[in-house]
């Protein structure tokens, strides 16, 4: 597949490096009731037979999915993510195209329902991602999705978000990732702008915590997963690395605990 935008350039060379990031760093992470942000998703489309996940990276989300008798298709741009998918056995019958949201090379009616972890917030030209998950959804089928709703507060990520806006700010342009995605995507408004004229009802929005608290080992590599931090020298990145050690050091537990968390915006829109 070829595509000529920058921003999608930049997310296949991230991800030629980095296939399988976003499952690695997130998959332990926990909502207040024990599931993950995965398991969420999953269970917002239970009774969904032939799903899409859009943005699939490496398959963890398909493989939760998969069920006898239920129906799965997964499109990435990332053929490096897609390899690591089509190595999942529970994925051996699961359609994975690469291919881009803006086209997606499905019939239409073709779903029942379309999941997307972390990867809707990421996309350009929005509208036309949702004309084309308008157009493979069933008439009355689901689309649920989690995009990044920022820090907790008062928790290692926000001070680890400080540190790298100081950081960025200091770097030269040349270092900085493209600008990813529509602005509108992580905001209820925005999104209902974004989906309505597509045919979907209004959103269901619901923002929800996810604990990935650990030893600082554990919270540095989840936190440092982030697009921003791939452009940078190696240099600043362990000048990053050490400060965001010792700015944590006062709220680490006795056990060696750091406390870590994130909000997700749990999305879901159904088609009219
Ligand atoms: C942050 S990763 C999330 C991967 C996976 N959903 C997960 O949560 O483990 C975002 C994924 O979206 C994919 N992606 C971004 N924009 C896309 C687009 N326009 N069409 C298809 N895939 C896209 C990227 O290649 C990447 O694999």
């Amino acid at each position: 597949m070829t595509t000529t935008a920058p921003q999608e350039a930049f997310l296949q060379a991230f991800h030629a490096e980095h296939p399988a990031v976003t499952a690695e760093a997130f998959s332990r992470g926990h909502a207040p009731d024990g599931r993950s942000s995965y398991e969420i998703l999953c269970d917002r489309v239970a009774g969904s037979m032939r799903v899409l996940d859009l943005g699939c990276g490496d398959g963890l989300l398909l493989e939760l999915l998969a069920r006898p008798g239920r129906h799965l298709s997964g499109v990435d741009l990332s053929s490096h993510s897609l390899t690591l998918a089509r190595r999942r056995p529970a994925l051996f019958e699961t359609r994975l195209e690469e291919g881009r949201a803006q086209r997606l090379p499905f019939a239409d009616d073709s779903f029942d329902a379309c999941v997307s972890h972390m990867a809707l917030m990421l996309m350009s030209e929005i509208e036309e991602v949702a004309a084309e998950v308008a157009r493979v959804l069933s008439p009355g089928g689901v689309l649920a999705c989690v995009v990044g709703g920022g820090a907790v507060g008062g928790e290692a990520y926000e001070r680890f978000l400080t540190l790298l806006r100081r950081s960025i700010e200091e770097t030269p342009a040349s270092q900085r990732i493209p600008a990813l995605g529509d602005k509108r995507t992580r905001s209820r408004e925005g999104l209902d702008e974004i989906l309505g004229p597509a045919g979907f009802a209004a959103v269901d929005w619901e923002t929800v915590p996810i604990d990935l608290s650990g030893p600082v080992e554990q919270v540095w590599t989840a936190v440092s997963s982030l697009y921003d931090l791939a452009p940078l020298d190696p240099a600043r990145v362990e000048r990053l690395r050490r400060t965001f050690f010792d700015e944590v050091t006062d709220m680490t537990t006795p056990d060696g605990h750091v406390p870590c968390a994130f909000k997700i915006r749990l999305v879901t829109a159904r088609l009219r």
